[in-house]
């Protein structure tokens, strides 16, 4: 791995070259390091009441250089969330609590503003997130004029198969698949350290998709840290190491992917629940649906659909450490 990629910029110019490395311990830091992360959102219910909406629980996630980790979860779980809240552009009636640490030291508010979009970036889940009235090539340019731009966003055109004449076209007048490689290429225009990506294949086939797939384990296996977020659990085991399994806003089970390859090796009740409906397993339909925030149970928030759920479910269930994973379940083991 090139030592370059393993250094972290701090955001501040002082410590640019310093590397994630615990001075006490002298273990190697996580790039990205999330610690009971919450969220909430402020609302007006009826009668012009406040009420704080806690949408994001506690969410745990680690990202190490040279790791690609996908973040896997139904519907609202709060993925896409996670990524905002760790890229700093949550919604103004939004509040975060926890803590995300960055190569071994806080990522302040300042710190991500100086790293967003360089060391730090996010391929956004929606297409949405193209400007409507810039051309795609100074768009992924980032402004950038110098012949050197010109030649990255070339050999970037030929890595997902876009014409170079896509970069003096606007984004309404390219089809969905290739807007969404568009975003991917934003990404790739800088060196990260720190590559979140969320939902990045959806709409593209099958072969693009892992091509796609492929490009960020190469970023990667180049040193960077990955974090995946995405709704295919079959992809996302063929490329990444690991795998984070989110539930109502709280993250349920961290695995190697090698557990995926069978059940008994899983740790939680939904993580298997996953692993059951996927096609080479039986295709089978989970029962019931995830709570909604305001519908939540005491305790565990699967139990209401778990076949092992007992009284003891009813507390707070502790995030713990179990065979070199992690999970939330009083019964995982
Ligand atoms: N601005 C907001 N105000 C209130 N609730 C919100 C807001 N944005 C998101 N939420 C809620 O937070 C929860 C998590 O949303 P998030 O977008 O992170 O889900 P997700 O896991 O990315 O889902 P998907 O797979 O559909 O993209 C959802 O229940 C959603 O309704
Ligand atoms: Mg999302």
């Amino acid at each position: 791995m090139d030592e370059k990629r393993v250094k972290c910029g701090a955001g501040s110019e002082d410590r640019m070259d310093s590397p994630a490395v615990n001075k006490l311990s002298g273990e190697k830091e996580p790039v990205l390091k999330i610690e009971h992360m919450s969220i909430s959102f402020t609302q007006y219910d009826r009668g012009m009441r406040q009420v704080s909406l806690p949408v994001i629980r506690d969410l745990d996630v680690e990202v190490h250089a040279g790791e690609m980790v996908a973040v896997v979860g139904s519907s609202g779980s709060g993925k896409s969330l996670l990524a905002h809240g760790v890229m700093g552009v949550l919604p103004y009636n939004a509040a975060m609590d926890g803590r995300i640490t960055y190569c071994g030291e806080e990522l302040t508010r300042e710190r991500i503003e100086k790293l967003r979009g360089r060391e730090i970036v996010l391929v956004p889940q929606s297409i949405a997130f193209l400007n409507p009235l810039m051309k795609i090539g100074p768009q992924i340019c980032k402004g950038d004029k110098r012949a050197s731009a010109r030649e990255k966003l070339r050999s970037i055109f030929k890595r997902y198969e876009l014409d170079e004449r896509v970069g003096n076209l606007y984004p309404f007048e390219l089809s969905g698949g290739m807007n969404r490689r568009v975003l991917i290429s934003t990404a790739l225009m800088e060196e990260p350290k720190l590559v979140i990506a969320d939902e990045p294949t959806p709409g593209l086939d099958l072969a693009v998709a892992k091509r796609a797939m492929a490009h960020f384990r190469e970023l990667a296996d180049m040193g960077a840290g990955v974090l995946v977020i995405t709704h295919d659990l079959e992809l996302a085991l063929e490329v990444a190491d690991r795998i984070a399994v989110f539930y109502a806003g709280a993250t349920v089970e961290e695995a190697p992917v090698q557990d995926f390859q069978d059940e008994d090796s899983l740790r939680h009740p939904y993580t298997k629940a996953l692993w059951r409906a996927m096609p080479q397993h039986g295709f089978h339909y989970i029962e019931g649906a995830q709570p909604y925030v305001k519908d939540l149970p005491a305790g565990c928030s699967f139990a209401p659909r778990c076949p092992q759920c007992g009284p003891e479910c009813a507390r707070e269930i502790a995030y713990r450490a179990v065979r070199g994973g992690k999970v939330r379940c009083v019964r995982g083991k």
